[in-house]
């Protein structure tokens, strides 16, 4: 189990042709992935979405807050043990091409981690291969057939089991999938999604699931948790069905509000439409979201609203005026 309290995260200012304010990307984000869980973690670009997934998989540090990782902090091990122990995190990222090396066979990119790992577990010659078949075949690719290949010989959806194949050679207790299906055909990604939810149903995989698409979030892990980010912060979450069923942040309504209504199987919630007006970083004392929201009244201007529960203790808000609204599409009679 994973566990972060308030993870803080700012990148430093750059000067020079790409100058940058200093940016605080996570903002005191709390949060827990249990064995075998599903979560995701849904908003808009630019949320801090990606930067939590790279804090957890050991890519990227973090200023303050604390990680548990199966009781162990995290914070309080050395930069190399802490690496250590994340590497039982893996990501999957949004670009498979990008993260494969297009000079290497497939078997070549198997074989770098699977060589470290023979050597950690004192493994004899022939193990590498034998597991590099292993971690292809629980990934639906024929071995035979791709072994000797190079990233561009493969489609975008092959690309992409590869890429979770590797991550499957240390035996990883937690897959971060960002926006791993976003780049694949249309339709390939079902593929991709049945994939990890096989894995995590026979194998106990934990799926922490970043992504814009929430339909996406919901297919992989309706039995998970759900936490909409908004400007590194936590705004709502839930478990993933009540949190699609009755969300009472006006951030997640709106979000819901984009998710397509299947014409003749479905009828918009009768809330719908929620809408998002233009984004902008805004720095404030009140709610972040009060510039673009249509329920905002003075007190919204002025004091930040806490994360607190809504009825149920683990139905938790940050607004200062929560209202349940039916945003989402719901089934016509006969389809549910
Ligand atoms: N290496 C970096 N250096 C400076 N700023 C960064 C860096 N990485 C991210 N940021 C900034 O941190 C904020 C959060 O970025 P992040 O990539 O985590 O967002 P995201 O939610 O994953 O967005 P997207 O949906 O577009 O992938 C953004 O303002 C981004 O510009
Ligand atoms: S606190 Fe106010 S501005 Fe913020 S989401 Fe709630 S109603 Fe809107
Ligand atoms: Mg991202």
């Amino acid at each position: 189990m994973i566990e972060a309290r308030n993870l803080v995260k700012t990148f430093p200012a750059r000067g020079g042709l790409l100058a940058q304010k200093a940016v605080q990307a996570v903002k005191g984000v709390s949060f827990v992935i249990p064995d075998g869980g599903a979560v995701a973690f849904i908003g808009e670009s630019g949320c801090g979405k990606t930067t939590i997934g790279r804090i957890l998989s050991g890519f990227e540090t973090y200023d303050s807050g604390e990680i548990y990782y199966n009781g162990e902090d995290l914070s309080a091990l050395p930069p190399r043990t802490r690496q250590e122990r994340l590497r039982k995190v893996q990501l999957i990222q949004q670009d498979p091409y990008a993260a494969l090396n297009p000079a290497r066979t497939i078997y070549q990119s198997l074989a770098a981690p699977l060589s470290w790992e023979a050597k950690r577990r004192h493994k004899e010659k022939g193990w590498i291969e034998r597991r590099a078949r292993e971690v292809l075949e629980l990934v639906g690719l024929n071995p035979d057939v791709v072994l000797g290949k190079y990233p561009h010989m493969l489609s975008g959806g092959q690309r992409q089991r590869i890429v979770i194949a590797r991550a499957l050679t240390v035996e990883p207790d937690v897959l971060v999938a960002d926006e791993a299906i976003s780049m694949i055909d249309v339709s390939l990604r079902l593929g991709i999604l049945t994939l990890l939810q096989t894995l995590r149903r026979d194998y106990g995989i934990a799926l922490l699931f970043i992504t814009h698409d929430i339909a996406a979030a919901r297919y992989i892990g309706h039995d998970g948790r759900m936490y909409v980010i908004y400007q590194g912060e936590i705004v709502e979450e839930a478990s993933t069905d009540e949190l699609i069923r009755s969300p009472v942040h006006p951030y997640s309504q709106a979000l819901l509000s984009a998710v397509p209504v299947l014409r003749g199987l479905e009828r918009p919630g009768q809330d719908r439409y929620i809408p998002l007006g233009e984004f902008s970083v805004t720095e404030t004392s009140g709610c972040r979201f009060a510039p673009r929201c249509r329920f905002a009244h003075d007190l919204c201007q002025k004091e930040k609203p806490p994360l607190i529960p809504w009825e149920q203790e683990d139905h938790r808000h940050a607004c200062h005026f929560p209202t349940p609204r039916r945003v989402v599409a719901e089934p016509l009679e006969g389809h549910s």
